[in-house]
């Protein structure tokens, strides 16, 4: 098995030119296929909330939840290198709570890093929980805790606003931050922030710009149906298998063919 990742060998993996792959993960087999898969790094997002826990957003998703979840892809993935995403309003409202809860991160889940989305008071928690010997991965672009102010579900960093976007990431750096991820954004501004800043570029819809590719494991295996953004490549359709192979169980037990001779104890 490959040895694990630490943020140094992410960093000079992207600084040899190797493309590096993410995804996300919140329970225990599907981290387990990741591992086995190769992955790099995996995500524990707050998206948990509306692809596992049937949330309508991520703003429900509490911090219980979260490392709960955490746990089970550590246990799973011992081997891969897993930031665990600090959900809404467990960072907003102090740097002290910012601390505490990555410190939950990193002491219960079992977290190599946290995930911050930018707010006006980013800079100053990556500060402080940078400064409390953790590491930050800084989220750009597209930032679901601030749907509301963003006007809503949209693609981030067209025309003048991509300086915003390169601005936004260049003080999370400046904070501390080890990586940027920069989600559902012009292609132009992921190559604009991986240009501007020094540490290595997570995309999730952002262009071939940056160092990483990181998708939504629902999205891209086909078990999420509610929508497709345009960036998903979908490599299965696990819906569809999952919702067949029920059927055919359930016809089986009303046919009675199941549960049958080979089924049973001597
Ligand atoms: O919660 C999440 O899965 C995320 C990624 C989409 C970046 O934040």
């Amino acid at each position: 098995m490959a040895k694990k990742h630490t943020a140094r060998s992410l960093q000079r993996a992207a600084d040899r030119g190797e493309r590096l792959v993410g995804v996300t993960a919140y329970t225990h087999p599907m981290a387990r296929f990741a591992e086995e898969a190769g992955i790099d790094l995996i995500l524990v997002g707050d998206s948990v909330g509306m692809v596992e826990l049937g949330y309508p957003d991520t703003l429900p998703v509490t911090m219980d939840e979260m490392i709960h979840h955490c746990r089970a892809v550590r246990r799973g993935a011992p081997q891969t290198f897993v930031v665990g995403d600090m959900p809404f309003m467990s960072y907003q409202v102090s740097d002290e709570e910012a601390v505490r809860n990555a410190g939950r991160f990193v002491k219960e889940g079992g977290c190599d890093a946290v995930k911050v989305e930018w707010c006006a008071s980013a800079p100053q928690r990556v500060r402080a929980i940078t400064e409390a010997g953790m590491l930050v991965m800084g989220h750009v672009g597209f930032t679901p805790q601030r749907t509301a102010q963003l006007g809503g579900y949209r693609v981030q960093g067209r025309g003048d606003a991509r300086r915003h976007v390169v601005e936004q990431a260049l003080a999370l750096q400046e904070a501390g931050a080890f990586c940027i991820l920069i989600e559902m954004a012009t292609p132009e501004t992921g190559r604009a922030v991986t240009e501007a800043v020094d540490v290595f570029t997570v995309g999730v819809g952002a262009g071939d710009h940056p160092h990483m590719q990181l998708v939504v494991m629902n999205d891209l295996l086909g078990l999420f149906r509610e929508f497709k953004p345009r960036y998903v490549k979908r490599y299965a359709e696990l819906a569809d298998v999952i919702t067949d192979a029920l059927k055919r169980y359930a016809e089986d037990v009303r046919e009675r063919r199941f549960p049958s001779e080979e089924n049973f104890y001597e």
